[in-house]
């Protein structure tokens, strides 16, 4: 089991130019650390953006379906949550905020290309198009934030899985994160102490992963600027096309 460290042309040479070699690593469970993906500026702004909105507004959910808002949701031990988890998610669609997930274009184009569709496949839709195109904040705040050990089934639009580290390891936060668990017998690969703020890290989404809970000792504060902040670009069915086959699977309830 190996993770790399690359470059942004290294990575982008390596998944158009050696396809065939980079899925191969992928499902050996190997995993890669893009240095400084999305500009760290840009994560401190983005977290500058979204904390405002939690200044703004109240936590809701909505389905998936056409006019579906922009919105944040605090998930805390949600008992009908597909995976176990302590977190607060903000949720950006091209529809409502055009800018935010154009930012990651580049990672939706590679998506798109894994999956044989046009590059540009799917960035624009509305969730009647049963695909849509979704950018998440993620908050793991300090005093627990965590998300159970899972495997995600990898549909044909989530071959990878790519997370920005959008937080300082050490400095938002010192104990927990993302870890692997690429060999059920072998204690779990912690991640986040390889990635700095910027870093996109990809691995395989088939992979038994978690977030173990962020500085647990501390008390919890959901109105907190630290923690562990990720940003997570996907394409997924809407609630119109919504399939249980793939949605994640809970492995254990171990934090
Ligand atoms: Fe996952």
């Amino acid at each position: 089991m190996a993770i790399h460290t690359i470059s942004r042309t290294e990575f982008h040479d390596l998944v158009y130019n050696n396809t065939a070699a980079f899925m191969a690593a992928i499902e050996a469970n190997e995993g890669y650390i893009v240095k400084n993906y999305y500009p760290r500026e840009k994560c401190i702004a983005l977290r500058e953006q979204v904390l405002e909105i939690n200044a703004h507004s109240d936590p809701s959910w909505h389905p998936c379906l056409d006019g579906v808002p922009d919105y944040h949701r605090i998930n805390d031990e949600y008992p009908k949550s597909w995976v176990k988890a302590r977190t607060h998610t903000y949720y950006f669609h091209h529809f409502n905020n055009t800018a935010i997930v154009d930012d990651f274009r580049d990672i939706f184009e590679i998506k798109n290309y894994l999956a044989g569709e046009p590059k540009t496949a799917h960035i624009t839709n509305q969730p009647s198009d049963g695909l849509i195109s979704r950018v998440l904040v993620v908050q793991y705040p300090r005093g627990g934030g965590y998300l159970a050990e899972h495997a995600d089934p990898n549909s044909k639009f989530a071959l990878i899985q790519t997370l920005i580290q959008m937080s300082d390891y050490g400095e938002d936060y010192k104990t927990g994160g993302l870890y692997i668990r690429p060999d059920e017998a072998a204690p779990p690969v912690m991640i986040d102490p390889l990635a700095e703020m910027g870093d996109l890290m990809v691995l395989s989404p088939g992979v038994a992963h978690g977030v173990s809970p962020v500085d647990a000792e501390q008390s919890i504060d959901w109105n907190s600027r630290d923690g562990r902040w990720i940003i997570l670009p996907l394409i997924l069915r809407s609630d119109y096309n919504m399939d249980v086959n793939t949605k994640p699977k809970q492995l254990s309830d171990q934090q």
